[in-house]
């Protein structure tokens, strides 16, 4: 019997109001980038400086931006409350970048201006970007700050590492607005009552597709464009996990609040997905291994041979990275999901070939794409049955590949057994 998941009903709701929080940061212009994306994406926004804030980008901006009046602190319109209803009526709150001295009066409950009182009566879901110097930012005081805010379901955001303030570079840069913009989606698809129910789950994603090289320009690679394993790492991030994506050859930008290893070859991809696993609570194999590759890589470009004949290439198959990790995984309770993209043929359908591969892999779950019209390689929309090794089958009619990506989370934090 085959359930059908939910439809992507939320993502159709009109107009989200969606609160804006800026603090006092350097990184504090680049939430005009954020304000205009969600603008012109439908939503409804309430600007919310902090006064510190207003020091780097000043109130006509936002006001502009938003086109809605913009104020720091309570005392302005008073008759309409704003101290209470702004956080009252959000549909979520995002503040970007959150600065050190922000994240401290959010975990213990400060309420000295309009975004800190916002934040206390909001009732949606909160999302906080972090952004600062490395040291501010790995100080037990903003470590143990962020966890506090963390067990309270709110989501902190990993900053991104990378050119920082003045010349130095490290942890601590606000992730690319576009990213950002892509997380707060996530998290509004769920809808406000969603639970933060990967908090504290520590999840690996492959994504992308290998490359096995001939010679020190060629390979066999293959159509893979990583959309589907990046829509997983985000909504993880959205869903408060925390994400280690190991990407293979994927030209796409960093999911925010994600720790991306870059690799090119299938034993690059298993030595990264091997050690990245040792302590996961579930690990998604979203990225297309090669099978095979060929028995020897040239030291030097290949040349073509004076008559004409074209060289013959051997091939070896590769380790089976899903097979290994379904047998070894490291946490009893860790889940593993597999991806098969099938065609079906004389020995089967799709589903059967599937079913056989879920046994002989030994995985949780297999996310089955019929890939027979070639339609699922680099399009944005994916549609699939995921199977469960306990014999359930989830239908995912076509929908965006954030949307499958919410419904393989659910499936896999079903799953968690502590
Ligand atoms: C040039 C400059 C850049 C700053 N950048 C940051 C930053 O990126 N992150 C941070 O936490 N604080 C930063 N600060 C310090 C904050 O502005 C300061 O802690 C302020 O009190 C924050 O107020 P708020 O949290 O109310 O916005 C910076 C200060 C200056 C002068």
């Amino acid at each position: 019997m085959t359930a059908r998941a939910r439809p992507e009903e939320v993502a159709q709701q009109p107009s989200p109001r969606v609160v804006l929080g800026v603090s006092g940061g350097i990184a504090a212009y680049k939430a005009c980038e954020l304000l205009r994306r969600f603008t012109e994406s439908g939503h409804d926004v309430t600007v919310v400086p902090t006064a510190a804030a207003l020091e780097f980008v000043g109130a006509p901006t936002w006001a502009a931006l938003s086109g809605k009046p913009v104020s720091a602190e309570v005392w302005t319109g008073v008759h309409e409350v704003p101290h209470v209803r702004i956080g009252q009526t959000a549909d979520v709150v995002v503040v970007a970048p959150a600065t050190a001295d922000l994240l401290a009066k959010a975990a213990h409950g400060l309420a000295d201006d309009l975004l800190t009182n916002t934040l206390l009566t909001a009732r949606c879901p909160v999302v906080l970007a972090p952004a600062m110097h490395t040291e501010m930012w790995e100080h037990p005081a903003t470590q143990a700050n962020v966890e506090t805010l963390r067990r309270r379901g709110v989501v902190v955001v990993e900053p991104a590492v990378g050119r920082l303030t003045g010349a130095d570079s490290g942890k601590g840069r606000l992730p690319e607005p576009a990213e950002v913009f892509e997380l707060v989606r996530a998290v509004l698809d769920r809808g406000a009552d969603a639970p933060q129910d990967l908090a504290g789950r520590k999840v690996v994603v492959s994504a992308g597709g290998t490359r096995e090289y001939l010679d020190p320009v060629r390979f066999l690679g293959n159509r893979s464009s990583g959309l589907q394993g990046y829509a997983l790492a985000r909504t993880a991030a959205a869903r408060g996990a925390h994400v280690t994506l190991v990407s293979a050859n994927v030209s796409l930008d960093a999911p925010a609040g994600v720790s991306v290893v870059h690799v090119e070859t299938t034993e690059e991809l298993r030595e990264a997905v091997l050690a990245a696993t040792a302590t996961a609570d579930a690990v998604v194999m979203a990225a297309a291994p090669a099978d095979f590759r060929p028995d020897s890589v040239s030291d030097a470009k290949i040349k073509k041979a004076e008559d004409g004949s074209a060289p013959s290439i051997g091939l070896v198959q590769n380790p089976d990275i899903l097979a290994e990790i379904s047998r070894d995984r490291a946490r009893d309770g860790a889940v593993v999901v597999g991806f098969a993209a099938e065609t079906g043929d004389v020995s089967g359908s799709v589903l059967d070939l599937a079913r056989a591969k879920l046994a002989r892999k030994g995985c949780d779950l297999l996310v089955v794409n019929d890939v027979s019209g070639g339609a699922v390689f680099g399009s944005a929309d994916n549609e699939a049955v995921i199977l469960g090794a306990d014999g359930s089958a989830v239908e995912v009619p076509r929908g965006t590949k954030a949307a499958l990506a919410q419904v393989i989370w659910d499936e896999v934090a079903r799953r968690f057994v502590d």
